[in-house]
C-alpha cells in the first residue's frame, strides 16, 4: 500500500502559530520571567558572599562577621528558591494551557479530516501524532521550557556578575564559547535529520503494527503471519537503530562540552592568579569568579541539552500544527442551491484508488421533497455515492451541490456512544427537552423498549453499559435524525441487516423518520424502490436507468430483471 503522510508544518508557520496560541498567556509569562529574574539575581549574591568568607578567613576576622555572612547566605538561598519556585509554576501553567489549546485544535481538525486522507496516511501517522508528539511537546511545555528559561537567565546574569567583579574574568570565561558554539552546531546538524527520521520510523512501525493487528484474522487465514511479523520486526529494528544512533550522538555531545568547561575554568583560574598577584583583586573576588564560572556548568549543559528536547519538541509541534492547520484549508465548496433542487450531482467521478474508478460521470438531481431510491448489484457504487453526496469523501471529478449543513447520512454502521441514552440522542440536538426526546423515540416505535430499560432514558448504553440490539441502535439513529431535523436525509442499508421481520419494522420507522424530508435511499429491499418517487439504477459506477418504479418495470432492462428476481424470491 502506498501511503501519503499527513502534512508537517514548516518551522516558520509553527512559530507563527505558537505565538497565536501563546497570546492569551502574556501576563502569566511576564510575571514568570520577572520572578525568575529576581530569584536568579538573589542567587547570584551567594558566590560573592562565599568570596567574602575567604577574605575574612585570610584577614583573621571575628566570629560574628562569619556568622553574619552565613546568615546572608541562607537568606539568599531561601529567596532564590521561593521566587524560582513561583516563577516555574507560573511558566508551567502557561505552557500547559497553551498545549491544551494546541491539542484542542489538533483534535478538532483530526475529526474533520477527510477519511480518505487518514486512510492514505495510514492509521499509525495520526495515532503517533496524538500519542508520541503530544507527549514530547507536553513534556517540553511542563519542564523543558521553564528549565531552559531559567538556565538562560542564569547564564546571562552570571556573566554580568563576573563582569562586575572584574571585566577580565568575563573575557576569560568567554574562552569556552567557541568550543560550545562549535559543539552545538555540530550536534544540531546531525540531530535534526536524525530526529525527523526517528519520528518517521516510529510512525511507520506503529502503522505496520496496527495494520497487522487489524488484519489479524485475514493474516491467519492466509497463513502470512510470519511475513507480517517479519515486517513489523524490520520496522522496529529500524526504529531501535535510529534511537541508538541518537544516544551515541548525545554522548559525544557531552564529551565535547566537558572540553569547553575545562578550557573556560582554566582561563578563569589563571586570570584570578595573575589579578591577585598584581593586587588588582582580592583572593575572595577571584574565588567568587571561579565559583561563578563553575555555577555556569549546570545551566549551560541544561540549556544545550535542552536544544535536544527543543529539536524533538519542535518537530513534534510541526506535526501537530500541520494537522491543526488542515482545518483551516477549505474543503470542496458545496454552495447552497436554490429550491427546488436539494441535491445536484453532475459529472461526478470518484475512486478510492486512482486507477480504479468507482463512480463515473454520475448525474443525479433530487428535487426538494422528492424521495429517490438508488438500486444496483453489490459493488455498483451505491454506498460510495451516498458517502460522496454526504461529504464523507470528496469527489475526484465533477461536482456535488447540497445545501450546506442540511444533509444527514444514516448507514448501518450506527455508533452508540458510551454514556446515558439521553446524551446519545441529544448529540443530534443539544438543547432538546426530555419531551422532545421522548416524542422522537415514540415516532420511531422505540418508546416501549426504552421504558423497559433499567433506568429508562438515563440508562448507560454503549461500551461498558447496556448493549442495544442492531435494530434498537438503528431506531436510536432514526430518533437522532428526527431530533436533528435536517431537510435532506441519505439512507444507506439502514434496513438491510435486520432480518425480514426486523426489516419491516425498520422500514416503517425509516418512513416515519423521513416524513417531510427530501430523501435519497440506497434500497436493498425493492419495496423501498416501489414507494419512492423515482428509482435510479447504478451499475459499475454509472447510472444506467432512471424513472419511477411503474415505468421501469415495463421496459426491458436491468431494473426489470432485478424486480423479477426480487419478487420471484418473495413469492416462495
Ligand atoms: N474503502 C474502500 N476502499 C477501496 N475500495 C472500496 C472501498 N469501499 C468500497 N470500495 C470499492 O468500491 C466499489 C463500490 O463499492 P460500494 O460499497 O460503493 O458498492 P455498493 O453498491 O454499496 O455495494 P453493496 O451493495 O455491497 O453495499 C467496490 O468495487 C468496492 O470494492
Ligand atoms: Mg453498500
Amino acid at each position: 500500500m502506498t501511503t501519503t503522510p499527513l502534512p508537517i508544518a514548516a518551522g516558520r508557520r509553527t512559530r507563527a502559530a505558537l505565538l497565536v496560541f501563546l497570546r492569551p498567556e502574556r501576563k502569566r509569562l511576564a510575571g514568570a520571567i520577572t520572578l525568575l529574574i529576581a530569584g536568579t539575581v538573589a542567587g547570584l549574591l551567594a558566590p560573592p558572599l562565599l568570596g567574602h568568607i575567604v577574605d575574612l578567613a585570610s584577614s583573621g576576622a571575628s566570629t560574628s562577621e562569619f556568622v553574619l555572612t552565613g546568615v546572608g547566605l541562607v537568606a539568599v538561598a531561601l529567596v532564590d528558591a521561593v521566587l524560582a519556585g513561583l516563577g516555574f509554576a507560573l511558566l508551567a501553567q502557561a505552557g500547559e494551557s497553551t498545549l491544551a489549546r494546541i491539542r484542542e485544535g489538533f483534535v478538532e481538525s483530526a475529526l474533520r479530516l477527510p477519511l480518505e486522507q487518514v486512510e492514505r496516511a495510514g492509521a499509525g501517522d495520526l495515532t503517533s501524532r496524538v500519542t508520541n508528539d503530544v507527549t514530547v511537546v507536553g513534556e517540553a511545555a511542563r519542564s523543558a521550557v521553564p528549565e531552559f528559561t531559567r538556565a538562560i537567565l542564569t547564564i546571562v546574569l552570571t556573566l554580568g556578575g563576573m563582569a562586575v567583579l572584574d571585566w577580565r574574568f568575563l573575557v576569560a570565561a568567554l574562552v569556552a564559547v567557541p568550543v560550545q558554539a562549535y559543539t552545538v552546531r555540530w550536534y544540531a546538524r546531525r540531530a535534526v535529520p536524525l530526529y525527523a527520521r526517528q519520528r518517521v520510523a516510529v510512525a511507520a512501525q506503529q502503522h505496520h503494527l496496527l495494520a497487522t493487528i487489524d488484519g489479524a484474522p485475514t493474516i491467519r487465514t492466509f497463513r502470512i503471519a510470519e511475513e507480517h511479523s517479519g515486517r513489523v520486526a524490520a520496522r522496529s529494528q529500524q526504529a531501535v537503530d535510529l534511537l541508538l544512533q541518537g544516544i551515541a550522538l548525545m554522548t559525544r555531545f557531552y564529551a565535547r562540552l566537558h572540553v569547553a568547561e575545562f578550557a573556560g575554568l582554566a582561563a578563569v583560574l589563571a586570570t584570578g592568579f595573575f589579578l591577585v598577584r598584581g593586587d588588582a583583586v582580592s583572593i575572595g573576588t577571584a574565588t567568587a569568579a571561579a565559583l561563578y564560572f563553575h555555577g555556569l556548568f549546570n545551566p549551560i549543559n541544561t540549556a544545550l541539552a535542552l536544544v535536544d528536547d527543543a529539536q524533538a519538541a519542535a518537530s513534534g509541534l510541526d506535526r501537530l500544527i500541520g494537522v491543526a492547520d488542515l482545518a483551516g484549508e477549505p474543503r470542496t465548496p458545496k454552495p447552497v442551491t436554490e429550491a427546488p433542487a436539494a441535491v445536484v450531482v453532475s459529472g461526478l467521478g470518484f475512486a478510492y484508488h486512482p486507477d480504479r474508478p468507482v463512480l463515473r460521470d454520475v448525474d443525479l438531481v433530487v428535487r426538494r421533497g422528492e424521495r429517490v431510491a438508488v438500486v444496483g448489484s453489490t459493488g455498483a457504487g451505491k454506498t460510495s455515492l451516498a458517502k460522496v453526496i454526504a461529504g464523507v469523501h470528496d469527489p475526484v471529478s465533477g461536482t456535488v451541490e447540497v445545501p450546506a449543513g442540511e444533509v444527514a447520512l444514516i448507514t448501518q454502521e450506527v455508533h452508540v456512544f458510551a454514556g446515558p441514552l439521553i446524551d446519545d440522542l441529544r448529540l443530534a440536538r443539544p438543547g432538546a427537552t426530555d419531551d422532545e426526546v421522548r416524542a422522537a423515540l415514540a415516532a420511531v416505535d422505540a418508546a416501549g423498549w426504552v421504558a423497559q430499560l433499567p433506568d429508562g432514558l438515563a440508562t448507560e448504553v454503549g461500551a461498558g453499559g447496556h448493549t442495544l440490539t442492531a435494530a434498537q441502535a438503528q431506531q436510536v439513529a432514526f430518533a437522532r435524525l428526527i431530533l436533528a431535523d435536517p431537510p435532506v436525509a441519505i439512507l444507506d442499508e439502514a434496513t438491510a441487516e435486520a432480518g425480514s421481520a426486523g426489516a419491516r419494522l425498520l422500514e416503517r420507522v425509516a418512513a416515519a423518520a423521513l416524513e417531510g424530508r427530501t430523501a435519497l435511499i440506497v434500497a436493498h429491499r425493492l419495496t423501498q424502490a416501489v414507494s419512492a418517487d423515482r428509482v435510479v439504477v447504478l451499475e459499475q459506477g454509472r447510472v444506467v436507468q432512471a424513472g419511477p418504479h411503474a415505468t421501469l418495470i415495463e421496459e426491458p432492462g436491468p431494473y426489470a430483471t432485478l424486480w423479477q428476481a426480487w419478487s420471484g424470491q418473495r413469492d416462495h
